[in-house]
């Protein structure tokens, strides 16, 4: 694959500039759900090299990302990736690394998210984390302990830990709190990120949207391909294995009209089905972060970017997924 350095349409998120695509690593020590083997490492280091050098700057992780002992591990290899890549350092240096902290129930200090976000960071030995994001909303279970994760995401970026801050699974009105909450300490909220895809794209998404317009939030889109329903490869007979295959085993029936829809327009475009619903978030303003394990798939995920779906394969596409009466189930965390 040609080497592009860079695509046109950055987009500027809070004080960073970043990609209009960012590559999610969710799968990156996850062996529950996504089958990971440390023998993948050299393959996802390859990704990792290969995003890169092809201008993505944007990775997503977590640090609850990795299952039991593998625990940190995606934000540990991301960190190993970072310090081994070989390209030049300006291109390393511009790499983001947007994280996620865990509302999880002994969190009950701002104190104590500082601690958990200088543990990312000691984890991937960097200096300072791009974006420090709060990973889930407490306000529909605890609401006490909201404000503690808020003054946590303010501590951490007065003290310099993260360069920007950015929430995730936060509906529309938690959103307008938190904004307004960290706006009133003089700090800006630079992202949002939501379960957005052709799978997900109900009037909470869209409601999200619209706030995040209004308020120079960036939305990412996260699982844009439905957890690999909308990259044509599963069917109701070819399903993955483990939970996935259970979700896919609902869901897949009630998905023709979209595949079918994603497929004649791929080929009209000599696309592939991924590129295609990845631009579709792309055409909707957000910043899609598909999640990757193979180099195969970083090189079509890639192919995603530097063209757009026209306004009539949009509203298409938009009709077709209507039309499909299976949704993905939302994060059981996501607020109103
Ligand atoms: N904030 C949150 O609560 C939250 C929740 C979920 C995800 N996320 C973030 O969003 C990222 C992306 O979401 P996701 O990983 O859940 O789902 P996704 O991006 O919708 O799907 C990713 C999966 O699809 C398959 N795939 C990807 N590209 C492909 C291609 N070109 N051809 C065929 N198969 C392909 C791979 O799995 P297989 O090869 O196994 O099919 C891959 O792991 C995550 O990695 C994570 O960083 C955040």
């Amino acid at each position: 694959m040609a080497k592009v350095m860079g695509f046109p349409g950055q987009v500027k998120m809070g004080p960073l500039t970043v990609s209009p695509m960012g590559f999610g690593t969710w799968a990156w020590g996850n062996q529950l759900l996504w089958g990971y083997q440390p023998s993948m490492d050299s393959q996802l280091q390859q990704v990792f090299n290969l995003a890169v050098e092809n201008g993505i700057n944007l990775f997503d992780t977590a640090d609850s990302y990795g299952t039991g002992r593998l625990n940190g591990q995606s934000e540990k290899l991301l960190g190993k990736f970072i310090r081994e890549f070989q390209g030049e350092k300006r291109i390393r240096d511009e790499i983001v690394i947007a994280t996620k902290f865990a509302a999880y129930p002994w969190r009950l200090t701002s104190g104590q998210f500082v601690q958990a976000c200088r543990a990312s960071r000691d984890r991937m030995q960097i200096e300072q984390i791009g974006i420090g994001q709060l990973h889930w909303s407490t306000a529909n279970y605890a609401p006490p302990q909201e404000l503690a994760l808020w003054n946590g995401l303010v501590a951490m970026y007065e003290k310099g830990l993260v360069k920007a801050v950015g929430v995730s699974n936060y509906g529309p009105k938690q959103l307008v709190k938190i904004h307004d909450y960290l706006k009133a300490r003089g700090v800006p909220l630079c992202s949002a990120q939501v379960q957005f895809s052709l799978l997900s794209m109900g009037e909470d998404q869209m409601e999200i949207k619209n706030i995040c317009d209004s308020l120079d939030i960036r939305l990412i889109s996260y699982s844009p391909l439905g957890l690999g329903m909308l990259t044509g490869k599963y069917t109701p007979s070819r399903l993955p294995q483990g939970p996935r295959g259970l979700l896919f085993k609902q869901i897949l029936p009630g998905l023709k009209p979209l595949l079918v829809s994603l497929r004649e327009i791929a080929e009209k475009r000599c696309k592939t089905i991924p590129q295609v619903a990845i631009n579709w978030c792309i055409c909707k303003g957000t910043i899609p972060i598909p999640g990757v394990k193979t180099v195969k798939q970083a090189e079509e995920n890639l192919g995603a970017l530097g063209w757009r779906l026209s306004s009539s394969e949009l509203l298409q596409l938009d009709y077709a997924a209507q039309e499909s009466p299976q949704r993905m189930i939302q994060n059981i965390f996501q607020t109103k």
